[in-house]
C-alpha cells in the first residue's frame, strides 16, 4: 500500500464519519422531540366530592391531638436542627435566633436583647399574640410561609408528628410547662354554647329545613315485598284426585 492509497482509505473513513454526524445533526433538528410540560404521566383522579368533611378530617390532625401522644425526648433530637441558632437554657444567650426558654405561651418577638425582624414584630401586634401551640405548629411547619419575611432562615419541619415531638420538647423548656391542649376543648365549646341560648327563635327556623331531602329513601323498599307472598298459597289443593 503506497502512501497515496493509504490517504484514500483515511479519506473514505473521515468522509463516512462526517456524513454520519451530519445526518444525526440534521435529523435531530427535523424530528425535534418535544419536552412535556410536566414530566411524567398525568393520572386523573376525581377528587372526593364530599368536600368539607372528608378534607378536613384527613388533612389536619390537630396539633392538640398530636401533642397528646408526642414524645419530648424524640423532639430533643429534632431540636438539633435548631441548636445552631437557638439556646434553650434559662437565661441562655441569644445567638442567631433568640433564646427559647419558656417559649410556649411567651409573647411573640418579646425576648429581651434580641433584634427581631419587622415582619415578626408586626405579627406579634405589640406583644398581644403569644406562641401558643397553633402558632408554633404553623410557624415551625414553614417559618417563611407563616410569617412572610421572618429572619429565621430555616425551611421548616414538615412531618406533623416530628413537629409535635419538637413542640412537646419546647414545652419542657420551662419551670412550669404550659398545660397541654385538650383535643375536645374546641369542638365542645363550639357546639355547647350557641343553640340552647335562644330557645324561641331557633327551633322555628330549623323545622322547615329538614323534610326537604326526605323523599330519596323509599325507592329501594318496593321490590322486596312481593317475593315473600308467592310461595305461601299453592301447597295443598293439587293432589286431591
Ligand atoms: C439559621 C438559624 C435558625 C435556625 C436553624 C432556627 N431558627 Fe428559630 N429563629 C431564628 C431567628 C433569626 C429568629 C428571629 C426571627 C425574626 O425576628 O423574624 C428565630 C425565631 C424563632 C422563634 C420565635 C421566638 C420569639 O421569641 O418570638 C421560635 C419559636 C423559633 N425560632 C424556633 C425555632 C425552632 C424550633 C427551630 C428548629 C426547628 C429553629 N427556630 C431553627 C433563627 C433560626
Amino acid at each position: 500500500m503506497d502512501s497515496f492509497e493509504f490517504n484514500k482509505v483515511i479519506g473514505a473513513l473521515l468522509g463516512t464519519v462526517f456524513v454520519v454526524f451530519s445526518i444525526a445533526i440534521i435529523s435531530d433538528s427535523i424530528f425535534a422531540a418535544p419536552v412535556p410540560e410536566k414530566p411524567g404521566f398525568a393520572i386523573e383522579v376525581a377528587e372526593a366530592e364530599a368536600g368539607g368533611e372528608a378534607a378536613g378530617g384527613a388533612e389536619a390532625v390537630s396539633i392538640a391531638t398530636l401533642l397528646a401522644s408526642a414524645n419530648a425526648e424524640a423532639g430533643a433530637t429534632v431540636f438539633k436542627k435548631c441548636a445552631a441558632c437557638h439556646t434553650t437554657e434559662n437565661g441562655g444567650a441569644n445567638k442567631v435566633g433568640p433564646n427559647l426558654w419558656n417559649v410556649v405561651n411567651r409573647p411573640i418577638a418579646s425576648h429581651e436583647g434580641f433584634a427581631y425582624s419587622t415582619p415578626m414584630k408586626d405579627f406579634a401586634q405589640g406583644g398581644s399574640v403569644v406562641w401558643d401551640y397553633d402558632h408554633l405548629d404553623h410557624f415551625l411547619n414553614s417559618p417563611k410561609g407563616y410569617i412572610k419575611g421572618t429572619a429565621m432562615g430555616f425551611a421548616g419541619v414538615k412531618k406533623p408528628d416530628e413537629r409535635a415531638n419538637l413542640i412537646a420538647y419546647l414545652r419542657t423548656l420551662s419551670d412550669s410547662p404550659a398545660p397541654l391542649p385538650t383535643a375536645e376543648a374546641t369542638p365542645a365549646a363550639a357546639t355547647g354554647e350557641t343553640p340552647p341560648a335562644e330557645g324561641a327563635s331557633a327551633p322555628a327556623e330549623a323545622a322547615p329545613a329538614a323534610p326537604a331531602e326526605a323523599p330519596a329513601a323509599p325507592a329501594e323498599t318496593a321490590p322486596a315485598a312481593p317475593a315473600e307472598q308467592a310461595p305461601a298459597a299453592p301447597a295443598e289443593p293439587a293432589p286431591a284426585q
